[in-house]
């Protein structure tokens, strides 16, 4: 297996373009099952996820193609499974997206249960819910959540809590739904609105994606459509805490800021420096960084996805720090590495206080999840010596060539082989 090695310290200077979203290309591939058509999807980012989307997609019978490295052009028009075995929900909970479309096109869905992870249990409760509210017979069975209709109908659904995938099924259930839905406390991430952009240009009716209210009128059938992807707002953020930590410049392309006004907002009350340059920003810091404290909110709050990578840069910074995760029950999964390496990190529950101003100091450390990957990147470019994170099959999910990237501004990072 390999792993990714980091002789830290060195100051991150260039130009870099950030890739599609991943969380935004794994709902829109899930889009495809609504029509018959080819679709064709472009800026999708070269990722580990979007692979056992694709392989989830072709195993019911979609026919994906590539073109270069960033376009698929998705045909679903002999789809004959209904099902997303356990073998792939198990490796990418974001599998359950399929089971809106396919109730939706086909009035049968088999999705397996996804389970606890690595960050919390993250229940389906809220899918399941809206689903039959709009007409859908859900059972559990063997692990697996079977949910059939003749066809679904609208419905108003109140989401306990705003949550992300569960907005993107239910939308993608109501656009072939008979009637009105009116998804209500919807999540407001952008990947939401990019998902409502794409399904717009199939031809479906729905307004009010980016509020909490989005309504749907329900179309008889839709059409394919050509559609780019917005560009992944946790990998911008990555990218500017790796430039801040390094006392870096570093010019950001293909960014749009409007994505990431809450962790802009905290690089700034840090010391950090943010300007518009073309097509996206430049990030700049010299000297100190100061202590910022921060809680994680859904959209437009400040993201969980962006909270492990915020605790390297409280580590580094002058003066404590409290980050309070609400999201995930179990997202400190980085803070007994980053201890490893030197960080004064006290967890009390859902609360982690941050003695900021020490050093950082390489050694071997391993990765939990993705986002906690990144934090143990970011460590490495700014620790003394050199750092190995293992397992870094969790950073090859949902990060596009990062060693290459950090590489091209001047950072020493390179993949080597072995490691568990
Ligand atoms: N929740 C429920 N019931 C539900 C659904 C969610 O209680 O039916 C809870 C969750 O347990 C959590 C909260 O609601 O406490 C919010 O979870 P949400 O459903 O919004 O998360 P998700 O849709 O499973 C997406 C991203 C995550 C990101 C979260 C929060 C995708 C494919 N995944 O997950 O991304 O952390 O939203 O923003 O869009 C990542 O990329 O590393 C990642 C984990």
């Amino acid at each position: 297996m390999d792993r990714i090695v980091i002789e830290g310290g060195h100051r991150l200077k260039g130009e870099v373009t950030v890739s599609g979203a991943k969380n935004a290309a794994l709902p829109l591939l899930a889009a495809s099952i609504l029509t018959a058509g080819r679709s064709t999807l472009r800026g999708v980012p070269a990722l580990a996820d979007v692979r056992t989307m694709c392989r989830l997609l072709a195993l019911q019978g979609a026919a994906i193609e590539r073109e270069g490295e960033h376009t698929l052009h998705v045909s679903t028009s002999a789809m004959r499974g209904f099902e997303a075995p356990y073998e792939l929900v198990k490796t990418m909970r974001a599998s359950v997206l399929v089971l809106g479309p396919l109730v939706a096109r086909y009035g049968h869905a088999r999705v397996s249960l996804p389970g606890g992870c690595a960050i919390g249990d993250r229940p389906i409760d809220q899918h399941l819910k809206g689903l039959e509210a709009m007409g859908a017979h859900i059972a559990l069975r063997h692990g697996f959540v079977e949910a059939r209709c003749r066809r679904l109908h609208g419905a108003t659904i109140v989401c306990d809590l705003p949550t992300v995938t569960g907005t993107e099924n239910l939308m993608m259930a109501a656009v072939l739904a008979r009637g009105t839905t009116r998804i209500e406390n919807a999540a407001r991430e952008p990947e939401v609105s990019d998902l409502a952009a794409f399904l717009g240009r199939m031809g479906a009716r729905l307004a009010g994606a980016g509020t909490p209210l989005i309504t749907v009128e329900g179309v008889a059938e839709l059409h394919a459509c050509e559609h780019r992807i917005i560009p992944d707002r946790i990998e911008a953020g990555t990218l500017m805490v790796a430039a801040a930590l390094t006392r870096g410049d570093v010019h950001l392309r293909n960014c749009r800021p409007e994505h990431l006004d809450a962790v802009i907002d905290k690089l700034r009350e840090a010391g950090v420096a943010i300007d518009p340059a073309a097509d996206g920003v430049r990030v700049h810091h010299r000297g100190e960084l100061r202590a910022v404290d921060l809680t994680t909110q859904p959209f437009p709050g400040f993201p969980t996805d962006m909270q492990a990578q915020f605790m390297v840069l409280a580590a580094r910074a002058r003066g404590p720090s409290v980050v309070t995760e609400t999201i995930f029950e179990n997202r400190f999964m980085h803070v007994p590495e980053l201890g490893r390496m030197g960080a004064d990190i006290v967890v009390d529950g859902r609360v982690a206080v941050i003695r900021g101003g020490g050093r950082l100091m390489g050694t071997k450390v391993m990765a939990t999840d993705l986002r906690a990957s990144a934090s143990l990147v970011l460590a490495g470019l700014c620790a003394e010596g050199r750092t190995d994170i293992l397992r870094v099959y969790h950073l090859d999910r949902g990060y596009e060539h990062l060693d290459r990237k950090l590489r091209s501004l001047g950072a020493r990072v390179r993949r080597a082989r072995g490691g568990p």
